[in-house]
């Protein structure tokens, strides 16, 4: 059983779907940091609702969590309020699926289910490399897909999709993405190349002031940001693998303090 400090007020939890581990961590929203020690469990191989839901309940219960704690799940695809629109790189039958309410049931618990980028984005805005930015900031996560999160001000547009544009006849996350660098074998001045296309058609279509690249290869920027052409500053994560959990649990903390609102 891991630790969690009940009375604490300022911490949520944090759990983030991805195509390979499905982790989860208690964080203490006032610094951004893991509260305990992240747990990390294979995603089952068939990636359905149920199986999924399962590895969720367990990972939950190895953590000491009072009942009503928030809890934020970042998952790998547009959310329309917690329903999946169409997904890309899990089991195909999550499309139509209410997240809350599958956890509900799977958990007894409340939970904020919100896109992967987005809440990448959120943590790097709260808590890394977008802290105290202003003007338009794209946070873009390079991993088996490519996830995207336009902040304008500071708040969050949600579900942007831009890992689905199409760039040269190809959905550009097919080409771009760390997968396609992985699965093609291409040297970082290869994937530097598709890396430059993609952003320059992002850039033409938002003039962005600042982009941010997290995912994991985000830990090797200097090999392929440096090659990048591009009028906006762009820069690495600083929260890297962290940033979906850490984001998810602070809008999950969000969104409780709304409903306490609403109620008074
Ligand atoms: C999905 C996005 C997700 C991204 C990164 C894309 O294929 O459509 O919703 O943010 O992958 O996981």
């Amino acid at each position: 059983m891991h630790h969690y400090d009940p009375m604490a007020q300022h911490l949520a939890f944090g759990i983030d779907i991805g195509g390979s581990g499905i982790k989860g961590a208690p964080v203490d929203l006032e610094s951004g940091k893991f509260a305990a020690d992240r747990l990390r469990i294979p995603t089952p191989e068939a990636s359905t609702p149920d199986a999924v839901a399962a590895v969720l309940a367990e990972l939950v219960d190895s953590f000491d969590l009072p009942k009503k704690a928030p809890i934020g799940v970042a998952f790998p695809a547009p959310m329309d309020h917690g329903v999946v629109r169409f997904i890309a790189n899990l089991d195909k039958s999550w499309k139509g699926v209410d997240l809350p309410a599958l956890l509900h049931q799977a958990t007894g618990r409340e939970v904020t289910a919100v896109n992967d980028a987005d809440a990448a984005g959120i943590g790097e805005q709260r808590y890394g490399a977008a802290k105290g930015k202003d003007g338009t900031v794209l946070v873009v996560t390079l991993g088996t897909g490519i996830g995207s999160a336009l902040i304008v001000d500071g708040v969050l547009v949600p579900n942007t999709e831009l890992g689905h544009l199409e760039i040269d006849g190809h959905d550009a996350e097919s080409r771009a993405a760390d997968s396609a660098r992985e699965r093609e074998n291409l040297d970082f001045p290869a994937w530097a190349e598709r890396l430059q296309r993609y952003f320059e058609t992002v850039e033409m279509l938002l003039s962005p002031d600042l982009i941010v690249v997290g995912g994991g290869v985000s830990k090797k920027h200097s090999e392929f940001l440096p090659l990048l052409n591009l009028r906006a500053k762009i820069i690495p994560a600083e929260l890297r693998n962290a940033a979906g959990i850490v984001g998810a649990a602070a809008m999950a903390a969000s969104d409780v303090e709304k409903a306490k609102r609403k109620k008074d």
